[in-house]
């Protein structure tokens, strides 16, 4: 992958773009870390670790949302990663393998004690894939854990202003991610800043956001980065190991 430029080329990060994430994904610790360390040559504010894509030729493997399926391997690349790297490490999963294994609560506790600065819970299961309704009562019992320190990004279904609203009322999350919703109209969660931080009363957006807003959000989308945007007071975490998280991420 070093030496292949055009792959180089397409992580070079623009000033304007930051915060930026550079997400990876795979099933062997040592690919994995040396992947995170040459995704640290080109300054992304953070990396993401996937572990939850669902789609077969990835999950059925062991990787992404297949890691749901060995815990401690999971947080031994976790701890590998973030142990090789002096940005902060995120990572992004999802409820369980399946119904009879919702195990978010262990996975949020073994991922913050490796190092883990952040971390995103789509709320469903990889057996799920996307269909039926995200469930975000784990991810507000995972942030309503007293263990639980790091920043909680609940994901699942946001598609209006009102539900980004919800998440952060009712789930008590620190962050929401908008996925699908976004693709083509990726201004609404502009929308949904609006309407939590009492700017906009109708919850639509006026106005088409900046070109550079945009660009983030559409980064942020395709890679599944974690956001909120930041409002009144933003939190400030600290990576357990004294890197701050920069603003942008909660
Ligand atoms: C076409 C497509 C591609 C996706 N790619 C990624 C990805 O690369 N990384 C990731 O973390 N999530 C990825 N996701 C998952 C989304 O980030 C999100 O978790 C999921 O769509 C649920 O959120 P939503 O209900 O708001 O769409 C993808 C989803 C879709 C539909």
């Amino acid at each position: 992958m070093r030496s292949i430029n055009k792959t180089v080329k397409k992580l070079t990060i623009e000033e304007s773009e930051r915060p930026v994430t550079i997400q990876i994904y795979g099933r062997f610790i040592d690919s994995m870390v040396e992947a995170a360390k040459i995704v640290e040559e080109v300054q992304p504010d953070f990396i993401d670790i996937n572990f939850g894509c669902p789609v077969k030729r990835v999950a059925a493997k062991g990787a992404g949302a297949g890691m749901l399926r060995d815990v401690p391997l999971m947080g031994e690349m976790a701890k590998q990663i973030v142990q090789a790297v002096k940005i902060p490490v995120t990572a992004k999963t999802r409820l369980g393998w399946d119904c009879e294994n919702i195990i978010i609560d262990d996975v949020a506790e073994r991922l913050q004690d490796v190092g883990i600065s952040a971390l995103a819970i789509h709320g469903r299961t990889r057996s799920q894939m996307y269909k039926g309704e995200a469930d975000w009562e784990p991810i507000a019992r995972v942030k309503q854990n007293p263990r639980i320190k790091i920043p909680i990004i609940g994901n699942g279904d946001i598609d209006s202003p009102q539900k980004v609203k919800e998440a952060f009322e009712r789930y008590g999350v620190d962050g929401v991610m908008i996925g699908r919703a976004v693709r083509g109209n990726p201004w609404a969660a502009r929308a949904g800043r609006e309407l939590r931080y009492g700017h906009a009363g109708n919850g639509e957006a006026r106005r088409p956001a900046a070109s550079g807003h945009r660009l983030r959000m559409d980064r942020a989308v395709l890679s599944g980065t974690p956001f909120r945007f930041a409002g009144p007071g933003p939190v400030r975490p600290v990576h357990p190991r004294g890197v701050p998280v920069p603003r942008g991420l909660v």
